[in-house]
């Protein structure tokens, strides 16, 4: 650069603060801010206006999303098994949308029921051959040793049996724990419970975790205990109920040697459906 061109460039001094580009949006821009730097400013604003409507399209998305997750959400709460697996075969991309929601929304929570289940299946036998109805991502399977059969609606997982519930192609008596995380969704929740119990060896434990608020009687969720006893009657001993966390409740029982001999009537309760609110 000659001595002249170096007179024409006005030098910035060394310690100079932010120019109008790094400026941060909270730094108010002077009247004459344009007059003297015109490009620079109407880059800055157009800068400006692009990430305003990124992040407008970016919550349009995040709203839509949330929308879609929570009709679907309430599809499978108010619907059957069977109805349930056709509307996802039909189309499995809603599958995704909706599992993607329940991942979001289940960030909120301090901890996580899937994990309360992992960690008491590695106190057990590694040994003990686990059904997991209604597995979702199939995080039992990854996290513990043990076989785990995953079963889901859809799979996109080679390991995940596409099934509805209440009719797995697993053999009778052949597991020793089923686990039913947050799953019991259809309105023919019992048939999936009674699935669980015929797939079940002689003294096999049945667990079961599920929203709080659906076992909430003065808001119109179910009694914990006449779903116990309706449990009970199907033919297990009830052994723990953990209500210890404030999100959800978990139901620990073991397969009777008897099953429900009399073939009485099981009064099971309504579970009411688990719907989340807009944010
Ligand atoms: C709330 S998610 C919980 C997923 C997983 N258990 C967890 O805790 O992360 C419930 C899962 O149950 C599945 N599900 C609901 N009804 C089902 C049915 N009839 N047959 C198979 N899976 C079902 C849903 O597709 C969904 O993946």
């Amino acid at each position: 650069m000659t001595k002249h061109e170096h007179g024409k460039k006005r030098k910035r001094p060394r310690n100079r603060g932010p120019n109008k580009l790094e400026k941060g949006a909270h730094q108010k821009e002077t009247k004459n801010d344009g007059d003297k730097e015109g490009v620079p400013s109407a880059k800055r604003r157009n800068l400006q206006e692009s990430s305003k409507a990124s992040s407008f399209l970016d919550k349009m998305r995040e709203k839509l999303s949330g929308g879609h997750f929570r009709m679907l959400n309430e599809k499978l709460y108010t619907c059957t098994g069977k109805e349930a697996l056709d509307y996802f075969q039909e189309d499995p991309s809603l599958f995704d949308m909706y599992h993607a929601g329940y991942r979001k929304q289940m960030s909120n929570w301090p901890e996580q029921p899937v994990n309360v289940i992992i960690s008491w299946l590695k106190k057990q036998s590694p040994s003990l051959i686990v059904a997991d109805f209604g597995c979702g991502d199939a995080h039992i399977a990854k996290s513990v040793k043990n076989t785990v059969f995953s079963l889901d609606l859809v799979s996109n997982d080679p390991k995940i049996i596409a099934c509805d519930m209440s009719s797995t192609p697993l053999a009778s008596s052949s597991v020793d724990v089923a686990v039913f995380c947050l799953s019991l969704m259809g309105t023919n929740y019992s048939s999936y419970v009674e699935e669980a119990s015929r797939v079940l060896k002689p003294c096999g434990w049945l667990l079961i975790a599920e929203v709080k608020s659906r076992f909430d009687p003065i808001n119109g969720g179910a009694d914990p205990e006449k779903f116990a006893k309706a449990i009970s009657a199907l033919g297990f001993q009830p052994v723990k109920q953990d209500s210890s966390n404030k999100m959800f409740i978990i139901f620990y029982f073991k397969k009777k040697n008897k099953q429900n001999a009399e073939g009485k009537e099981i009064e099971w309760p309504m579970l009411k459906p688990c719907l989340y609110k807009r944010r």
